[in-house]
């Protein structure tokens, strides 16, 4: 098994060496939180920089975290309701390593409030894996003989019900909104026409038909991007409550940070990077430099809690996206907590 290429990883690491008291023997304990732990890429390399933090790694898809294992130690918190998880947390916080649990990152904040935690360092490396993509059987993939695109199993609706019995309008809606895709109406009446929909094989070739022209004519130039790339977008997002997660976690999380501690978040799209630019703008600001001609304005006296320290996202270099061509569009940006004074 191939682990998952971790994006931005020199740049998620230079972060993670701002965190306050890790050059001092006598500070409290190290709490690093990975909302997203996928094949644990990013945590695995937070504990090499940390050998002393307890990492805490989240994800909601149990084959996830059950592959996490298979790529290194990971000490196993039950699966169990949110109170008697809360208990679990505050029993490891003598542990050094990666504890796995299995829960959704928009639950984190207040998991973290009831155990009495602030965490040093947040991260969020959004939507699916590349497991997600290259596995059959979850209807994530172009080929694949399934729908459901749940990541976490008893989430109540899959890719196929909502296909199969969602109005037209209600469709489209979807797929303009969730995939900013042109041509929203013309497909979803197509899949209607079309039901049942039995697999996203099924899906894509419809979505092709759908489309105006041949992929090389004006409407839809041709990409290596498939065709139907922004319906499948779309189908996840809203199967998987991923704007909603992502609302709750950046209205919680930044409250759960220590002194000095930071968050950040990679996106994948303009639907997720603007919800995390908006919010950082309305609670931090900008990180003062040194010297004039870079100064950022700063809200005199704003009273603000926190900086943000990317003030343009930080993109994949182009070797990494020659190296992984899926962080193209990855973008990452970080909020710090202000030191106390
Ligand atoms: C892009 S991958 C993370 C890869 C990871 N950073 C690494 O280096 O291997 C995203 C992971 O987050 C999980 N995930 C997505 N949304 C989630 C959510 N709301 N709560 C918890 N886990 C989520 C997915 O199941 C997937 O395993």
């Amino acid at each position: 098994m191939t682990p998952h290429y971790s994006v931005l990883l020199p740049e998620i690491l230079n972060f993670a060496k701002l965190i306050p008291g890790v050059d001092d023997p006598g500070a409290e304990k190290i709490i690093l939180v990975d909302g997203t732990l996928g094949d644990a890429g990013h945590s695995t390399a937070l504990a090499q920089l940390h050998p002393g933090a307890l990492i805490l790694g989240l994800d909601q898809d149990p084959e996830m975290l059950g592959r996490a294992q298979t790529f290194i130690e990971l000490k196993n918190i039950p699966h169990k309701r949110i109170s008697a998880q809360k208990e679990e947390i505050n029993s490891l916080k003598e542990f050094s390593g990666i504890a796995g649990m299995l829960c959704p990152f928009g639950k984190l904040a207040g998991l973290l409030k009831s155990a009495g935690m602030e965490a040093h360092f947040i991260l969020l490396d959004l939507g699916v894996s590349q497991h997600h993509f290259l596995t059959a059987g979850r209807g994530f993939s172009f080929q694949d003989d399934s729908l459901d695109m749940r990541m976490d199993p008893e989430l109540p609706v899959d890719a196929a019900e909502i296909l199969n019995t969602f109005e037209a309008e209600t469709l489209e809606g979807i797929f303009r909104e969730l995939g900013e895709e042109r041509f929203a109406g013309r497909i979803a009446r197509l899949i209607v026409k079309h039901r049942p929909i039995q697999s996203s094989r099924q899906l894509a070739t419809i979505v092709r038909q759908a489309l105006p022209g041949r992929p090389s004519s004006q409407d839809r130039p041709r990409t290596s991007i498939h065709p139907a790339t922004r319906i499948f977008q779309a189908l996840r997002i809203y199967v998987n409550r991923e704007l909603e997660e992502l609302d709750t976690a950046l209205e919680g999380l930044p409250g759960c940070l220590t002194a000095g501690g930071l968050l950040a978040v990679i996106s994948f799209h303009s639907l997720e990077d603007r919800r995390v630019k908006q919010t950082f703008q309305r609670i931090g600001e900008k990180e003062k430099k040194k010297s004039p001609e870079k100064a950022y304005r700063i809200r005199p006296e704003s009273g603000l809690e926190f900086t943000i320290l990317t003030p343009h996202p930080l993109t994949a270099s182009d070797r990494e996206i020659y190296e992984n061509p899926a962080s193209r569009s990855a973008k990452l940006r970080v909020l710090q907590k202000k030191h106390r004074k």
